[in-house]
């Protein structure tokens, strides 16, 4: 490619949803697709990073072997990954959507169909974000906020909880932002609550505006 300002940066970046197993043949999850993330990743290898994509359940393809791939599927798994490959990293962008809550016990057998109502008890799952946030040494964090309702309220609390350097914010109110279409439309907030609203756009260029704001902030 022409220019390669990130060349010999590494990011890490998570993607897609998580699948929580219920029992062998099911899960709960989320209607992410990975799309964000992928278009995040492929940005940054255009301009010459190592990327490292933990990448949830997903039908995306890989496409810039500048991207190493790493599989996952709950979000436990998502945290080891993310934590095998965080301390070596200069910036990491959190666009998954990760189960907040488990199944306590994934049946080994069918759960086969009985009562007309069932129960299932879930636990909380790590945070992974905060977790990175709550690191003495880290990458350059940037997290996603998926919100339906008092948005910048809602936000700007996530940001301040899991330490984030920049908060990217979507709502699912926005029409053309979220799961699954091929464009959104963010927020971006920064450590001192500044707030950037930007149009809708292709997820391409949703990603470019992110990267272009982080190498701001970091050079
Ligand atoms: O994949 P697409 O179909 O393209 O859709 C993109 C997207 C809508 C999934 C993406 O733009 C997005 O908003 N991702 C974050 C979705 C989300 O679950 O947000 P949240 O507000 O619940 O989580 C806040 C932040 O904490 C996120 O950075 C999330 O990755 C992180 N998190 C949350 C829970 C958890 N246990 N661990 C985490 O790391």
């Amino acid at each position: 490619e022409r220019e390669q300002p990130l060349r010999g940066k590494r990011c890490l970046i998570t993607a897609g949803p998580t699948h929580e197993s219920i029992d062998p043949v099911r899960f709960i999850g989320n209607h992410s697709t990975g799309k964000m993330g992928m278009a995040l990743a492929q940005d940054l290898a255009n301009r010459g990073a190592t990327v490292t994509l933990i990448m949830g359940p997903s039908a995306v393809q890989n496409q810039h072997e500048l991207i190493r791939r790493i599989d996952v599927v709950s979000a436990q798994e998502m945290y080891d990954a993310v934590h095998m490959y965080v301390s070596s990293q200069d910036y990491a962008i959190f666009s998954a959507a990760v189960a907040d809550y488990k199944p306590v016990n994934t049946a080994n057998q069918k759960i086969k169909k009985q009562s007309d109502t069932l129960t299932i008890e879930l636990v909380k799952n790590p945070d992974i974000l905060a977790s990175v946030g709550a690191l003495k040494e880290r990458p350059f964090l940037v997290g996603f906020a998926l919100e339906t309702e008092n948005e910048l309220e809602f936000a700007f609390a996530k940001a301040k909880k899991k330490n984030t350097d920049l908060l990217i914010l979507n709502s699912m109110r926005d029409e053309g932002a979220g799961f699954g279409t091929d464009t959104n439309k963010i927020t971006i907030i920064d450590k001192s609550g500044n707030a950037e609203a930007f149009p809708v756009k292709s997820k391409q260029m949703v990603a470019k505006d992110i990267i272009d704001e982080i190498i701001k902030r970091t050079s």
